[in-house]
């Protein structure tokens, strides 16, 4: 009788747990992305279908309550949705990141200047490790510098559990999840929506959306491309591995620890960039290579996936050899040596990693918006575009900014008389809008501090 009693009934039958792992402490792990092998080299099976919303909070600033009421209510619609969608790609996996916004107006001074985890690494001594997106040198005059309160991430391989998942949290009425009636993920009420950002990666799609539109330059993107510019962006050995691009997770980059709230958290950069893939094309196989690894690449046109293993780094000494023999640098090269550790390295979790491992992560994918879906703030195009929600986590927002600044690399340029269309593959891109966020831990995902207050 006893033990009938502790048993949870309303939990039967929990489908979302059939091939059940315990959550990451991170909310940016993706737990079931499984590893495919390109001829020999491992490469992420990242979700097909992601979707981003950007809000602002419609909350009065400075009412207690009202912040901790949405800090339970996001928390519970998020365990709801969770409890429907098993968490890996053939369900639903969700990220929740804040702008600089919401913790410069919802939040006291009093509780930022204890908690925000302040970078060690560049900027000015005690930055925080989130600061404003900055306006990079090869920017059109026209870039947007965003200040979103937040941002909402969601993958999966099925669109319609993002499309009901989106209906449910954000639009009132009576909505089901797979079937079911719930009850509490309805959240519109606490936020405006300032834009809606969709697109894909994998499985073909760049060749067969773009042909569909009729994009020019679609009839050379190469069918099994996971994205438009042809070369696989998901290799395992390119994308940082478990709580690496977390504060804490390598010394030096911020001030957090493990024990310090933000641990598990990282700096997220969210941009959209158009692709001029006429342009991109109409060089050849070898100049493609050359421009997106390092023109020291020999790869045939069968190759999409290049192996990116630690002993093909690219450092400082061979970034600039690169520029002044063969007088072009690639896209990677130009920022393998701050991407990647310069020397073998102990994390503040006692684990070992060597020299060339990858410390940036990246979760972009394509989309033909022009620029999004639904945008509150500016004009939205019918003509398809071709390019990239860029999505980038690094242990700080100073770091991030180095790295970028070298993808720009206006001062290698210089140095070594190169050419813009030379420079990586910055010549073909142009970058709409851009901003900084703090993507929290999992546990703190929903409001962070707020119940601080
Ligand atoms: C159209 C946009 C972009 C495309 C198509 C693209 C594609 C790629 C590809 C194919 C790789 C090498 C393969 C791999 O590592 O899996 C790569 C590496 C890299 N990308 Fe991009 N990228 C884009 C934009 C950006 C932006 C905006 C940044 C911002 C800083 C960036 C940062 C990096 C870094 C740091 C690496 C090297 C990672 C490492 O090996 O350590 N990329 N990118």
């Amino acid at each position: 009788m006893g033990n009938a009693t502790a048993f949870d009934w309303a939990g039967v039958v929990d489908y979302a747990k059939r091939s059940y792992t315990e959550p990451p402490k991170t909310q940016y792990e993706l737990p079931g992305v499984n590893v495919e092998d390109h001829l020999g080299i491992p490469v992420a099976c990242v979700p097909l279908w992601h979707t981003v919303v950007t809000a602002k909070l419609t909350l009065p600033k400075g009412d207690k309550e009202a912040l901790q009421r949405a800090q339970s209510r996001l928390s519970a619609a998020l365990a709801e949705i969770e409890s429907i969608y098993p968490l890996n790609p053939g369900g639903l996996l969700t990220q929740v990141a804040y702008g600089l916004s919401y913790f410069k107006e919802y939040l006291p001074a009093k509780i930022t200047d204890k908690m925000m985890p302040r970078a060690l690494d560049n900027g000015k001594p005690g930055d925080w490790a989130l600061i404003d997106s900055i306006r990079y040198p090869k920017d059109p005059e026209n870039l947007v510098l965003e200040q979103n309160d937040i941002s909402f991430h969601f993958k999966s391989d099925y669109n319609e559990h993002i499309n009901d998942v989106i209906r449910a949290m954000f639009q009132p009425g009576a909505h089901l999840l797979n079937g079911i009636p719930c009850e509490c993920f309805y959240v519109g009420d606490l936020f405006t929506v300032t834009s809606i950002r969709r697109g894909f990666a994998g499985r073909g799609m760049p060749h067969k959306i773009a042909k569909r539109l009729g994009i020019p330059g679609a009839d050379k993107i190469p069918a099994g491309a996971m994205l438009f510019m042809g070369f696989t962006s998901s290799h395992v050995h390119g994308l940082a591995e478990g709580p690496l691009p977390s504060f804490e997770t390598i010394p030096g980059y911020t001030d957090q620890t493990p024990e310090s709230y933000f641990a598990n958290g990282t700096m997220m950069h969210l941009s959209h960039i158009q692709i001029d893939l006429e342009g991109w094309y109409g060089m050849n196989h070898k100049s493609r290579l050359h421009h997106m690894f390092h023109p020291r690449r020999t790869e045939g046109e069968d190759v999409l996936s290049p192996s990116q293993a630690p002993e093909t780094s690219t450092f400082k000494e061979e970034l600039e050899e690169d520029a002044k023999k063969h007088g072009v640098v690639g896209h990677n090269a130009q920022m393998q040596f701050l991407s990647r550790l310069n020397e073998d390295t102990t994390t503040a979790y006692g684990d070992k990693l060597p020299k060339g491992t990858v410390i940036f992560l990246r979760q972009d994918f394509d989309t033909v918006e022009h620029p999004f879906e639904f945008n509150s703030e500016g004009s939205v195009s019918p003509t398809p575009m071709p390019g990239v929600h860029f999505i980038g986590f690094a242990p700080s927002a100073q770091l991030f900014e180095k790295i970028r600044l070298e993808m720009d690399g206006v001062e290698l340029q210089k140095r070594n008389k190169l050419t813009d269309e030379n420079m990586g593959f910055t010549k073909f891109l142009v970058t709409t809008h851009r901003q900084n966020y703090l993507e929290p831990s999992r546990k703190h995902r929903s409001f962070p501090l707020a119940e601080l207050l």
